[in-house]
């Protein structure tokens, strides 16, 4: 475990032990229930299409894929073909995890936070102008 965030592991501990059941089933809750959405995020929250923000924090805490290389594993998911490719192109924020060399790979390995349920996708049968609706009210 890396010293940088030793502490806020601590405080992981002693939360999770005085709480009943922890209640975060992906990667956004968990990490905002040890200290706030703006670990991740800026505030107010604003995600660019690359989540440039968001990646930079993780990295902050974690370490880049130099530091989470792992050699001991018989596949090591940190160090690819792929480079320094975004931490949340498989580590979703609120969204079910996706190993993304799966693309084109078939690797047999669970993503932490495998059990968050994944977000509905675009469907285009949805009620176009209920959302054409509540977007203009949100826009008012
Ligand atoms: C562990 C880092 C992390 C934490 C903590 C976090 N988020 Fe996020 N959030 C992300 C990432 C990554 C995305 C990009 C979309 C995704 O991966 O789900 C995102 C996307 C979003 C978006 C953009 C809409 C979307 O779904 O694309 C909103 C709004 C948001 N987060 C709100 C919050 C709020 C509110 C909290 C605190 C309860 C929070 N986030 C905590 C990582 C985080
Ligand atoms: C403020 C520091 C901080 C930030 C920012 C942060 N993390 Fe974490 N993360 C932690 C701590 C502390 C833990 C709990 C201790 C541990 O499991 O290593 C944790 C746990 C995790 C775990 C679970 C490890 C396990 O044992 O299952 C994953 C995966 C993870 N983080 C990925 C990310 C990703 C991806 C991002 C960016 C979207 C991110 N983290 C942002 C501090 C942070
Ligand atoms: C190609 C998909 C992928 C990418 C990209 C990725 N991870 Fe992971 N990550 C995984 C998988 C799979 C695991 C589970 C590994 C295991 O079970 O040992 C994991 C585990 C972790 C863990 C917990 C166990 C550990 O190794 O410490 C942390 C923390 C983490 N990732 C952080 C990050 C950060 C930070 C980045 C970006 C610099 C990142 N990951 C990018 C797939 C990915
Ligand atoms: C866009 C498709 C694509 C993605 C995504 C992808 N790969 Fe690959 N990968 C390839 C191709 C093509 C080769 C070359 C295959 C060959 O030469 O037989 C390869 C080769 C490899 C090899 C060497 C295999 C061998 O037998 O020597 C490894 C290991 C590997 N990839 C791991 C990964 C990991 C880990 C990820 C995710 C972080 C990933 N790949 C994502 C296409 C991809």
């Amino acid at each position: 475990m890396k010293l940088k965030y030793l502490v806020s592991a601590m405080a992981v501990m002693m939360l999770s032990s005085g709480a009943a059941v922890a209640k975060s089933d992906n990667l956004a809750s968990f990490h905002a229930e040890m200290d706030s959405c703006q670990s991740c995020h800026t505030k107010p929250v604003k995600v660019s299409d690359s989540e440039t923000h968001e990646n930079a924090q993780c990295k902050s805490c974690h370490g880049d894929y130099a530091e989470l290389a792992n050699d001991k594993l018989h596949f090591d998911p940190h160090t690819s073909h792929l480079g320094d490719i975004n931490c949340t192109s498989c580590h979703s924020g609120h969204d079910k995890p996706q190993l993304t060399c799966n693309n084109c790979h078939n690797f047999d390995m669970e993503m932490p936070f495998a059990e968050t349920k994944a977000k509905k996708k675009w469907d285009g049968a949805w009620d176009q102008e209920k959302i054409q609706k509540a977007i203009d009210k949100a826009t008012l």
